[in-house]
């Protein structure tokens, strides 16, 4: 059957990095950096996006390529050929980390949602005007949001119907370049306020007591596996479009290099204006929801800013959300035998329809959103690597992965892959359950 496939390595990774750059960019990191250490949070940080997730994203990738299928199938495919007549059962394992990052795309079209309407809200002007550490506790969880949260699945919906080539990619190709050039702006915006260098300094200064914290090198780890979209189905379904002469080996440390350029550079953008306010860096919701605007109704051309800064949120929000629901969208075409058109239709209203009770109770909402990413995706993840590194078997697995390198991986890899980095995987799904969340 017709599979297609992105129009070369750039639309490949662009569209990586917009999956890669999303909420956990944006309001998970930079407070984490500051928490956890300023400059010091950098070492565990860009030790495990280089070291450890970095083999994730490969992995998910070959994965996908070698099979040409996304999870469900290329479960089955690697399941039949080890043990035949195993398919079933493998097509059945592979079904969790679909559902896994479609349970993500749930909640994630509903922040998706609230985006737009503070979009809206900038565009307006409406922030010098109104209360606005008021409006979120307002306006979250109920039923005026249920508007937003349909936008929210209707943009990734229209995007993803598309397809690959004229969907995810050209929609990629537009955000991504848009959402770096914002971010600069808003960057030299906020260091250039007077009283950032508070906020540079506690980004920035190095802590390295943090470092002697487990809590801090936890935190590290959750982060590179939830910013790099690890959770078996992404990734993988992604790097099944992949052509063959497209270097996995080096398109991933391209893919980790600019999404921790986005995030550095959202952290520039966010944490001195904070400060520059004598406000206080808050984590989550809080941070984009209250913190934010309340720095852009203060700021000098906090209009134009806020305006700017929320369409960028937005695009890294849809970036990340067409790719938690293709994979579902490709099962459906693969597995059911339909049309692109009907699957990305049914999985969205099913989408919609779960999402509301969710968008109109925000213990709802936030009790989703801790199984998804604390339990769900990291099983996911974990479920990926064991297969392709064992069932389907490390040898074969860096083949495909060293396909066309110039500096290909030796021998050490497979080791690597299947004893530090499954046992990492493994860690980061335990880690979670234990302490209720790292991603
Ligand atoms: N990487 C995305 C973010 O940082 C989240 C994501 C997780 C996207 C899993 C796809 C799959 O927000």
């Amino acid at each position: 059957m017709f599979r297609e496939t992105w129009t070369g390595k750039m639309g490949f990774i662009l569209a990586c990095v917009g999956s890669a750059i999303g909420l956990g960019n944006i309001w998970l990191f930079s407070w984490r950096m500051g928490a956890y250490g300023g400059a010091a949070f950098l070492i565990p940080y860009l030790l495990f996006v280089f070291g450890i997730a970095s083999v994730g994203l490969m992995e998910e990738w070959a994965f996908g390529r070698s099979q040409r299928k996304g999870a469900v199938g290329a479960f089955e495919n690697v399941f039949n050929s080890r043990w035949p007549g195993s398919g079933k059962f493998g097509a059945v394992i592979g079904i969790i980390p679909v559902l896994a990052v479609f349970s993500i795309f749930i909640f994630y079209a509903i922040v998706i949602g609230w985006l737009l309407k503070y979009l809206f809200l900038a565009i307006g002007g409406a922030f010098s005007t109104m209360d606005i550490s008021e409006y979120f506790g307002t306006f979250a969880g109920t039923t005026g949001t249920i508007g937003w949260h349909a936008a929210g699945v209707l943009g990734t919906m229209l995007i993803v119907l598309f397809g690959i080539q004229k969907g995810i990619e050209k929609a990629n190709k537009i955000m991504m370049p848009v959402l770096f050039a914002i971010l600069v702006v808003l960057l030299i915006r906020s260091v250039t306020l007077p009283g950032a260098g508070e906020g540079i300094a506690y980004m920035f200064v190095p802590e390295w007591s943090k470092l002697a914290s487990i809590e801090t090198w936890i935190m590290a780890l959750g982060q590179a596996f939830f910013t790099l979209s690890l959770g078996g189905a992404t990734m993988l379904v992604y790097g099944s479009y992949a052509r063959e002469d497209t270097v996995i080996l080096s398109s991933s440390m391209q893919t980790v290099l600019f999404n921790f350029l986005a995030s550095i550079l959202a952290a520039f953008a966010i944490i001195p204006a904070v400060f520059a306010f004598g406000l206080d860096p808050a984590a989550g919701p809080g941070l984009l929801f209250v913190t934010i605007p309340n720095v852009f109704a203060k700021m000098p051309g906090g209009h134009i800013f806020g305006v700017l800064f929320f369409l960028s949120v937005v695009f890294a929000g849809f970036s990340s959300s067409v790719s938690m629901l293709e994979p579902a969208v490709e099962g459906l075409m693969d597995k059911a035998g339909m049309r692109r058109c009907t699957a990305v239709i049914i999985l969205s209203a099913v989408a919609f329809a779960v999402g509301l009770p969710l968008a109109v109770d925000m213990g709802r909402f936030g009790i989703w959103a801790d199984i998804a990413t604390i339990y769900v995706l990291p099983l996911g993840a974990v479920v990926a690597a064991v297969v392709f590194f064992w069932v389907y078997g490390a040898d074969k697995a860096r083949a495909e992965i060293n396909k066309h390198a110039v500096h290909p991986m030796g021998k050490w890899f497979e080791a690597y892959a299947k004893y530090v980095f499954v046992a990492v995987a493994l860690l980061v799904m335990i880690l979670n359950i234990v302490f209720g969340g790292i991603g």
